[in-house]
């Protein structure tokens, strides 16, 4: 077992060695670190709707109800009301005619592409999706093509010359999660018909934040019923636990048989179903959250402009500081946590090598003033 502490040193050494901040107290905009409080600009609990007393109430009547845990997968006797009114509430929200509730997004997508593709088959895949969607694709056994990030050309040139697959799958996130930047979705739908490709769309980062009713990127382009499969999560800007997949019912029965992340897990405990349910009852009823969000999104990027300061095609509220150097970017990190920020560095192998970044997340409750704190600090290292 000696590769272990070789391995851990050599971590040390390269500045890549990752360690956990405890968070004492509830997740908001200010949290509590080692009894220091620290204004935080790295949670994608977007809406700030991780602690809020709608949802913690509705957690509290399900324990009271239903008891905590689900005792065994959905299939065998975890599926229980909330599970139910879950799936139905997503799959409404959603405008889709039914969705599937795993125990996370990761689970989500290694399950349903795992599951949907296989030996004989091709993926085509953006080269900075999540890790859960490479998992997923590794997993399926599917040969696996990655064009370059947001590349349409190289993207039509893996099709044109994809000969003999039993089933072509495209998979794409929505909002890239550590650039924060958008899909081509629009040129990717047109592309797939051509060349009769399904395409996957995660979106994870963009439930509750893009779109007119917050139901994502797909909504916001006039997308919708374009993808295949629509994956999200209820761990983001809906403030809990658990993915999801919407599509047809064929679809949803088909993971229901087949997804093994699905099949052989326990359900989640009912009081994380009354969670996402109260979270996306506020995510439909409360507009003003995602006004007040896009304003500090602007806000921010104004400020960020005025130093012409590179965070990439960013356009949502992961805006991603892009410094390069791994040690630089370790060192700013610390600066901003000497005085009060927690937005930790990101390094890879998270983001490809030499392009480590401070990975910003804006929340609706952020004010002009926080803003303005975590500028001031930032301006004041060299970037
Ligand atoms: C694009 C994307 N997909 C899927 C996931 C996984 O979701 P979860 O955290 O709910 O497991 C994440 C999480 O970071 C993500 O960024």
């Amino acid at each position: 077992m000696d590769f272990i502490k070789q391995e851990l040193t050599n971590l040390r050494n390269n500045a890549l060695y990752r360690t956990l901040k405890t968070i004492d107290g509830s997740q908001s905009k200010k949290v509590i670190i080692d009894g220091k409080e620290y204004l935080s600009f790295c949670s994608n609990n977007y809406l700030d709707i991780a602690n809020h007393p709608a949802i913690t109430a509705a957690v509290i009547d399900a324990v009271k109800k239903y008891g905590w845990g689900a005792g065994a997968s959905m299939l065998v006797s975890g599926n229980m009301t909330l599970h139910k009114q879950l799936e139905k509430e997503i799959a409404q929200f959603k405008k889709t005619e039914d969705s599937i509730v795993f125990p996370t997004g990761f689970m989500a997508n290694v399950g349903t592409i795992s599951s949907i593709v296989g030996n004989g088959d091709l993926i085509i895949s953006d080269r900075l999706n999540h890790a859960s969607i490479v998992e997923g694709s590794k997993l399926s056994k599917a040969t696996f093509r990655v064009y370059a990030h947001c590349d349409i050309v190289r993207l039509e040139k893996i099709l044109k010359r994809a000969k003999g697959f039993r089933r072509i799958l495209i998979v794409t996130d929505s909002v890239f999660s550590m650039d924060g930047d958008i899909a081509p979705l629009k040129e990717i739908f047109p592309i797939a018909e051509e060349y009769n490709a399904m395409v996957m769309v995660d979106e994870a980062h963009a439930t509750g934040v893009f779109g007119e009713s917050g139901r994502g990127v797909l909504e916001s382009l006039g997308l919708e019923h374009k993808a295949d499969i629509v994956m999200g999560t209820l761990s983001k800007a809906v403030g809990g636990m658990g993915g999801f997949v919407c599509g047809n019912h064929d679809l949803v029965n088909y993971l229901r048989n087949k997804a093994k992340s699905f099949i052989y897990t326990t359900a989640l405990p009912p009081a994380v179903c009354a969670a996402a349910l109260a979270g996306l009852k506020l995510i439909k009823k409360s507009a003003e959250l995602r006004t007040s969000l896009w304003k500090n999104i602007n806000y921010f990027r104004e400020r960020l402009n005025e130093r012409k300061i590179n965070c990439g095609n960013s356009q949502g509220p992961i805006i991603p500081i892009i410094i390069g150097d791994l040690e630089k970017t370790n060192h700013i990190a610390e600066i901003l946590f000497e005085n009060g920020i927690l937005a930790p560095a990101i390094r890879p192998p998270t983001v490809p090598r030499g392009s480590s970044r401070i990975r910003v997340t804006i929340m609706s409750s952020h004010t002009k003033e926080d803003i303005d704190k975590f500028i001031t600090i930032l301006f004041n290292v060299t970037i």
